[in-house]
């Protein structure tokens, strides 16, 4: 297993769509090992390949207390939604920052497993949450671009002046 490095916004190759995986081979596993290994030592709730500079459709996600129940989505897609929800978001790529976004409150998904099976999942709340802001990921998306021009500049700025700090310290 290796830990990963997750790219940090601004970073323009977290703006990157990523592709759909063909096949899910040992390559395919040996990734989303990694991923969830980075994700838990990160102490993140979801990891978007986008963020490790892998531009795949793979998604992986643990929502709970006892970090034990990881989810992996190998080219998810949202196959229903409905109703709304406000709540607040953080990001690995945007360490620091928590904001509220507005998303579907119900979604419905359809992706492959790890070992490459169809299957479909019906989620709520924050797990809703946390497969729309992966997905957003897989697109180029991030939760700052659903803040104000005002707000997205200012956390902009307060990290870079953070990564340039460490990059001097190093
Ligand atoms: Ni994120």
């Amino acid at each position: 297993m290796s830990i990963l490095t997750i790219l940090e916004f601004p970073d323009d190759r977290l703006r990157k769509k990523a592709v759909d995986v063909k096949t899910v081979d040992d390559k395919t596993k040996k990734l989303i090992t990694d991923m969830l290994e980075t994700m838990y030592q990160a102490k993140g709730v979801g990891l978007a390949a986008t963020q490790v500079n892998i531009q795949q459709r793979i998604i992986v996600i643990d929502i709970s207390e006892e970090k034990n129940a990881p989810i992996c989505l190998i080219n998810p897609e949202i196959i229903s939604k409905d109703g709304k929800k406000e709540s607040e978001e953080g990001c690995l790529s945007v360490p620091g920052f928590y904001e509220k976004v507005n998303r579907c409150e119900h979604i419905r998904i359809k992706a492959l497993d790890r070992d490459g099976r169809l299957f479909e999942l019906e989620a709520q709340d924050l797990l809703a949450v946390c497969i729309q802001h992966e997905i957003d990921h897989l697109n180029g998306k991030l939760f700052v671009d659903y803040l104000s021009t005002l707000k997205r500049q200012r956390i902009k700025t307060k990290l870079q002046k953070i990564q340039r700090m460490e990059k001097n310290s190093t």
